[in-house]
């Protein structure tokens, strides 16, 4: 499986992205639609995701998202996406989403998100992605959190199978 042998530090897949939000992003209150927040999320995490696999990727799986604050009309989003933790064909992105007032400059937390995305080889099946390094405490601590996450989700994902089965 390509990419499995080698290791790629944290900081080398870390995205920052910069929108404004446009009248067609927004409802008739003039605040930013959920869902053209959550494809920006997406997109960074796609970006990330093949930052650090060099593959094409799919999302597989987006963790709850909740947003703590509106985003109005005119204000900047800054969105933050780093890989966590780097599994055999799957990955960890974690995403924070910053909205910015652009006449105060006054920033405010809108959302958070941790999205999980595939790499897919040449024959369009999953394949492996380079280790993850953790250099710092930080992204140790990240990875760490990954890691637990991956569990409760694969365990999710094993209960969704059973209750499928006939
Ligand atoms: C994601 C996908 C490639 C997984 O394929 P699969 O045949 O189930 O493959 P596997 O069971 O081997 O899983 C591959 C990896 O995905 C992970 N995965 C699969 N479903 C997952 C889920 N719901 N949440 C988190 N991880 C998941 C597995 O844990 C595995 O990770 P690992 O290799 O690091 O251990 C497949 O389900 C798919 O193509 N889904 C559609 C993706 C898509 O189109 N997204 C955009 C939606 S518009």
């Amino acid at each position: 499986m390509r990419g499995a042998d080698s290791a790629k530090p944290a900081r080398r897949s870390r995205v920052e992205m910069t929108e404004i939000v446009l009248p067609e992003d927004t409802n008739q209150y003039g605040h930013a639609w959920g869902g053209r927040v959550m494809a920006l999320i997406d997109k960074a995490a796609a970006i990330a995701a093949v930052r650090h696999s060099r593959t094409n990727v799919v999302t597989a799986s987006l963790d709850s998202l909740t947003f703590r604050a509106p985003v109005k009309l005119g204000h900047i989003l800054k969105l933050y996406a780093a890989v966590n933790a780097a599994f055999h064909s799957s990955m960890e992105v974690g995403v924070k989403v910053v909205s910015e007032d652009p006449l105060t400059a006054r920033q405010a937390h809108c959302c958070s998100a941790f999205v999980t995305m595939v790499a897919l080889g040449g024959d369009g099946r999953p394949t492996a992605v380079p280790r993850l390094l953790a250099g710092r405490s930080e992204e140790r601590r990240r990875q760490r959190d990954a890691m637990r996450r991956r569990r409760a989700r694969l365990a999710q994902r094993e209960r969704r199978r059973r209750r499928a089965r006939p």
